[in-house]
């Protein structure tokens, strides 16, 4: 087992500046459980300077007391979760750092009255003004947080004393292209584009980026990577959930938005591009953009039938019942938004062409698991790819992105024995036992990485607007179908029959099923 220090798992991070993080949409369920857990885990590492503070902002009536007993209880249940125990003590060190600021996303006098605390704040730790905004509210209020900020003028760089002040921006960024454009415009009109970290948790797991250090750190992987040997690559995210409470949110976006645009494409990017010439924020976005750009588009009169889109029915997942989206708090009860999609993607370049990118995502399908999964060609239909041996399944390399990350590479061997039997075996590399503990939260790694300055796992604006191109005309085409045509499946299944058909016309099937 590598020891951490091999591993370097926590070792040769760079440490921050003292900053503060201002958390705006305090009050709500990303900042209790995603982000507090994370920054005190940070603290628990070592890896928050002095001088380091937290501060909520949101309209709700707080004082830093009730604040600080709200993120204790949930830091408390988000961490014993995941078996890392929060102790009393350094709760108690770390919560005389977290603050409440309470006030209203578009009034200047508040953002002043911010402005102030913060100055006061930092003059009283002895810290330089450095400050990490986080948007953590709804997506409608992030121009207008944007715009209050500019005009409290507390985005402006070049004070001349090496401060800094960061904007991070949560999804959804934009509802299509041209929302997606606006706010880029919007955010930038304040903020410079090095200062601007668009967020995606998913860009932040170690799987994910583990991608990169499979294809660019090990010889055997990056020749093999291309028409030349791969037959297909598929990507699922499966979710067995539901909505749950955020029916009035998916209602409004929908798998596509909500999944496609951010995670997947980010995912189809890492798996596709070109390795980058250096690991710099630009060079590596650079590649990511440029599969973007090359991803074939579907113009709206062909989303119907390139897509598969669908809705969960009434069904049952580990023995409990699960209600109809269409009968979920929030959701219309006529509702054409879709949980479920599946497609192919074509990327028209020199490395890829002829090659099919099977995606595929939807909620309260069986498991909770998300799989890139390379699939490599058949071996000639010599030797031992014909009868009695063949035909022989295809080598498939497999990253498990969540839960229980690690990856596996499936090849054949001969079974023991006086004839030549020929039997499929499974490479298994975990992350919990090869390393010894599950992997790090994303927020952890991406907050760290914002407050350090360093980009390369937040997406570039032009990447944002890239991925939009491609998945806006699929919308488009859907918005002018009639939602009564949308397909269904029992929750509880892997999404309807049509999705098994496409990936079946071209002689495969799904690797998770
Ligand atoms: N929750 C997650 O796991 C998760 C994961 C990935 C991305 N995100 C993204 O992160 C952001 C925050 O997510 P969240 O789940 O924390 O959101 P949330 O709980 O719905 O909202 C956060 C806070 O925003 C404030 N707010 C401002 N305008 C609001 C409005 N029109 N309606 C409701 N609340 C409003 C509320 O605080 P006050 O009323 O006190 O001002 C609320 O507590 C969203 O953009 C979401 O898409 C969330």
């Amino acid at each position: 087992m590598p020891t951490k220090d091999q591993s370097g798992a926590r070792s040769g991070r760079k440490m921050p500046d003292p900053f503060a993080l201002v958390v705006f949409g305090a009050s709500g369920d990303l900042t209790s459980r995603k982000l507090v857990p994370a920054v005190f885990r940070l603290f628990c590492d070592g890896l928050l300077p002095d001088g380091t503070s937290i501060v909520g902002y949101a309209r709700s009536n707080k004082t830093d007391r009730n604040f600080r007993d709200e993120l204790r209880k949930s830091t408390r249940a988000t961490l014993t979760c995941k078996g890392q125990p929060v102790d009393d003590k350094t709760w108690a060190k770390f919560a005389s750092r977290i603050h409440y600021h309470r006030g209203s996303y578009d009034s200047p006098d508040d953002f002043t009255l911010l402005k102030r605390r913060l100055e006061a704040l930092t003059a009283e730790n002895g810290a330089p003004l450095n400050c990490l905004y986080y948007l953590a509210t709804p997506p409608e209020m992030f121009g207008p947080i944007v715009l209050q900020l500019g005009r409290a003028g507390v985005a402006a760089t070049g004070a001349g004393d090496g401060t800094w002040p960061r904007i991070v921006i949560e999804k959804p960024f934009g509802r299509d292209l041209p929302s997606a454009r606006e706010l880029n415009r919007r955010v930038q009109l304040v903020f410079d584009e090095s200062q601007i970290f668009r967020i995606d948790h998913y860009l932040g797991k170690e799987t994910v980026q583990n991608i990169m250090v499979l294809r660019f750190a090990n010889s055997i992987f990056e020749h093999l990577w291309s028409h030349d040997y791969v037959d297909h690559v598929q990507i699922t995210v499966a979710e067995s959930l539901g909505v749950g409470s955020r029916g009035g949110y998916y209602d409004r976006a929908g798998a596509l938005r909500d999944m496609v645009q951010s995670h997947m494409m980010h995912l189809l990017c890492l798996v596709a591009m070109d390795p980058p010439v250096a690991l710099t924020p630009d060079a590596v976005r650079n590649e990511k953009v440029k599969v973007l750009a090359a991803l074939r588009r579907i113009p709206p009169e062909c989303a119907a039938g390139g897509v598969v889109r669908a809705q969960y029915a009434a069904g049952r997942i580990d023995d409990a019942e699960v209600r109809a989206y269409r009968r979920t708090p929030g959701v219309s009860e006529t509702s054409g938004t879709e949980t479920f999609v599946a497609f192919k993607a074509d990327v028209d370049n020199w490395r890829w062409a002829g090659v099919p990118f099977y995606l595929r995502t939807g909620k309260c399908l069986p498991r909770r698991c998300t799989e890139i999964s390379v699939h490599f060609k058949d071996v000639p239909q010599v030797l031992f790819n014909r009868p009695p041996a063949g035909p022989l399944p295809p080598n498939v390399l497999a990253i498990r992105v969540q839960p229980d990350e690690g990856i596996s590479l499936e090849f054949q061997v001969k079974a023991p024995g006086p004839a030549m039997n020929i039997s499929p075996l499974k490479m298994d590399f975990g992350y919990q036992e090869s390393f010894g503990s599950p992997p790090p939260d994303a927020y952890e790694r991406l907050l760290l990485d914002a407050a350090i300055g360093d980009a390369t796992l937040f997406a570039r604006c032009d990447e944002v607007e890239a991925a939009w191109r491609f998945v806006s005309p699929v919308i488009e085409g859907f918005s002018q179908d009639n939602c009564d045509k949308i397909l269904e499946y029992p929750a509880g299944t892997w999404g309807p029959a049509e999705a098994d058909d496409l990936i079946r016309a071209d002689g495969h099937q799904w690797h998770l099923r």
